[in-house]
């Protein structure tokens, strides 16, 4: 069943568990996130980021997920556009037939950022799409080599605010992650986490989710993160599936490499939904 982030979040916080969001870009590891998250009876979201878009094309990701989410028709699936940066993105992911977007104004100023954010919701509002926001910034990995003050922490004042002016469903917060492979002293700033569940009731998204230790990650859904964004871990997974294969085998059919990467994509899976939420 393709759904929005709404239907799938809904009694997260209360119930005191998260959703996992896994980024594709492609046939074989949109599979395996369909038959990991089935195999746990686990509501799942598939995550497309503006990149995705561009190497896949935005009708082929659709049109992937649409026949996911009948062949698994037991499981609610959302198709979330991941970090969008402009109004535009948004517009055309919502067109297309993606469920759910993230508008990502983290790089402008808070004013500015209710804007844009403000704007898209107003789209959204009325055809059944989630909206979520970003407050505060999770640099990437590059960035922060540069800048070690690149990540921003919100206040719960700025949450709360942000979310009463913009209507959001769903908020992500810089927490002190970042995208990408682990940096050496990356964590989850839980005072902050607090104080933003604290001041606000809707569902948090953590994102770099990837490579965390897990009972951080345990700690965080238990304090109101209801959505852990992960594309690393499974870029991880894919990639060294594929890596062994070639190595060990002299095949020229993809079909036995990609499908290998697809089952490691359906393993990391497994474990990443067992991670966030126990065995449930
Ligand atoms: O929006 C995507 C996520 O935040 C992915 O982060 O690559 O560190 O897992 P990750
Ligand atoms: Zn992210």
């Amino acid at each position: 069943m393709l759904t929005n982030l709404n239907k799938i979040l809904s009694d997260a916080r209360k119930g005191g568990y998260a959703i996992a969001q896994f980024n594709f870009s492609d046939l074989e590891v949109a599979q395996g996130i369909a038959e990991g998250a089935s195999e746990m009876g686990s509501s799942v979201i598939f995550g497309a980021s503006e990149k995705a878009i561009e190497y896949a094309g935005i009708e082929n990701l659709v049109d992937i997920v649409k026949n996911l989410s009948e062949q698994f028709s037991q499981i609610p699936m959302a198709l979330h556009l991941d970090h969008g940066k402009t109004f535009e993105i948004c517009q055309k992911a919502i067109e297309a037939g993606f469920t759910s977007v993230m508008v990502d104004g983290s790089k402008h100023p808070f004013e500015e950022n209710i804007k844009l954010t403000r704007k898209v919701v107003e789209f959204a509002k009325g055809k059944d799409i989630s909206v979520e926001g970003e407050l505060g910034m999770v640099a990437d990995l590059k960035k922060l080599e540069i800048d070690k003050d690149a990540i921003v922490f919100p206040t719960g004042e700025q949450a709360r605010e942000f979310i009463e002016k913009t209507g959001v469903d769903a908020l992500a917060v810089g927490l002190g992650t970042a995208h990408g492979l682990p940096l050496p002293d990356e964590r989850i700033h839980f005072a902050v986490l607090k104080e933003v569940a604290d001041a606000v009731s809707a569902p948090l998204v953590l994102h770099g989710g990837s490579n965390l230790p897990t009972f951080d990650v345990k700690k965080a859904v238990k304090m109101g993160v209801c959505k852990v964004n992960v594309d690393t871990e499974l870029r991880q997974a894919f990639t060294g599936a594929i890596r062994k294969d070639l190595k060990d085998k002299a095949t020229l059919d993809p079909r036995e490499y990609l499908g290998d990467a697809r089952e490691a994509i359906k393993q990391a899976v497994i474990r990443k939904i067992k991670e966030i939420n126990g065995e449930h």
